[in-house]
């Protein structure tokens, strides 16, 4: 039987505050800025059902791949990724995949928290009134304003990162645990509330056949592949978050159930999200569906205008996008916290201020490059595209790639097994199948394309 770790950053209550701590880390800004717009360029229907076959087929498999090295080495990923490395018997490389989920995890931060201050300032703007009644160009300008002066992103950018801090100092079971069992209940309770408002008040049946009308003739190999990318940013897959949230995970919880019930919720909350916001699109005149990143922040604000009681609905609607991405942006942090608590023997205190400081000074790069530094480009992109697409379509795939071949080939099984334990052996199987065969070819065909994508056609 495979030696158990104690950890020393504690572990959650129950098997419940887990699944609301891994579904408060997918549930972000993956799922309600990025999914609507992706499917709605992408054509819709055709694109959710590859992007909800890519969730089930390989996101699932390889996050509980993720969580099974976190639960059997119970500290950060860099250690926990060490300590599987070395159990068995494995070439010291591999031990560079902790590394790389971390890092991506820390950039991701950065820019992370700049989008959230978007949010968080639209909180304020849709309740001002300044909202009322504007058209698609006032709306636009509204959003460029924000997006052209750099102390007004700085400013929402540094109360996101605080309210992280905020909550990662307080430590597993205090600070992450008592948050996201507080939030993840309020994000569903306003989700659904909102969905009753779109549902009565914007054309909800137009947004339905958006989504469900599973036209195939719609969808392209590019559609495919992003859909795969998306399936595994909004699972949170590659970055560490999930292999740190597992290491804190009560041994009885049964691995493959409990992230099939993340997969479950992250999904939904996807599709609600998509539902409300095609149905208040639909409702106004003049919106395309496919408006492509602008879409919550010019089209929504649109629809919301011209809405009686709408905004105070998108008020709350921004309230609920700052609480989902809270409740992911505290699980990019709290992997490299984990470390550094680890190696340094230094406090949570001191570790949160020293990352999210570093995160923070690194989020101005992303702040400048929407005014200042807009013409400053890395490969032909942005710092803020940069970062995106070095994250999203590089770090993230190699990163769930390694995790899915170290768990399926080279991991000792007696690890894997007692990690497994009560699993029916033919859902097993079927799981060890994918690691080994499915995921690797799909992944990597995500990655070859996405580069060739980008840099070559
Ligand atoms: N899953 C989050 C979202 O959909 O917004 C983003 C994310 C959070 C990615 C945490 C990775 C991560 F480690």
């Amino acid at each position: 039987m495979a030696i158990q770790q104690k950890g020393m950053h504690g572990a959650w209550a129950s098997r419940w505050t887990f699944i609301m701590a891994a579904t408060g880390s997918a549930v972000g800004l993956g799922n309600m800025w990025k999914f609507p717009y992706v499917a709605g360029s992408n054509g819709g229907g055709a694109f959710v059902l590859v992007y909800l076959g890519c969730i089930l087929l390989i996101g699932v498999p390889v996050m509980m791949a993720e969580v099974l090295i976190g639960r059997q080495g119970r500290q950060s990923p860099i250690n926990s990724m060490r300590d599987a490395v070395a159990e068995s018997d494995a070439k010291s490389r591999w031990r560079h995949v902790g590394w790389v989920g971390v890092a991506a995890g820390m950039l991701i931060l950065s820019f992370y928290a700049v989008i959230a201050g978007w949010a968080l300032a639209y909180i304020f703007e849709a309740a001002s009134g300044e909202l009322a009644g504007v058209s698609g160009d006032t709306a636009g300008a509204i959003f460029g304003s924000l997006l052209a002066d750099p102390s007004r992103l700085i400013f929402w950018q540094s109360i996101f990162m605080l309210l992280c801090v905020g909550v990662v100092v307080g430590g597993v079971k205090k600070g992450l645990g008592v948050a996201v069992e507080i939030l993840m209940p309020v994000l569903f309770v306003m989700l659904l509330l909102l969905l009753g408002f779109s549902f009565f008040r914007g054309n909800f049946s137009a947004a339905w056949d958006f989504l469900f009308n599973f036209n195939l003739q719609l969808l392209t190999w590019r559609g495919v592949l992003e859909a795969m990318g998306q399936a595994f940013f909004t699972l949170s897959i590659g970055m560490g978050a999930i292999m740190a949230y597992g290491a804190y995970m009560p041994q009885k919880a049964n691995i493959g159930k409990t992230i099939l019930i993340v997969a479950f919720f992250d999904s939904l909350v996807a599709i609600i999200s998509g539902l409300i916001i095609f149905s208040i699109v639909f409702a106004t005149q003049g919106i395309e569906p496919s408006a492509g990143p602008g879409l919550m922040f010019i089209s929504l604000p649109v629809a919301f205008g011209g809405m009686p009681g709408g905004l105070l609905i998108g008020s709350a609607f921004f309230v609920l996008v700052s609480i989902a991405a809270w409740s992911s942006a505290i699980s990019l942090l709290e992997p490299c916290v984990a470390w550094l608590i680890e190696a340094k023997d230094i406090s949570r205190v001191q570790a949160n201020l020293l990352l999210a400081g570093f995160a923070w000074v690194l989020g101005l790069g992303s702040v400048l490059s929407f005014n200042v530094w807009s013409d400053i480009k890395f490969a032909g992109l942005t710092f803020f595209d940069f970062l995106d697409f070095l994250t999203a379509n590089i770090m993230l795939p190699l990163s769930g790639l390694l995790i899915a071949v170290f768990v399926g080939y080279v991991m000792k099984r007696e690890f894997v097994d007692y990690q497994m334990q009560g699993t029916a052996p033919k859902i097993l199987a079927l799981w060890r199948l994918t690691l080994r065969y499915v995921a690797p070819v799909a992944i990597s065909a995500v990655f070859v394309m996405g580069i060739y994508d980008k840099f070559f056609s």
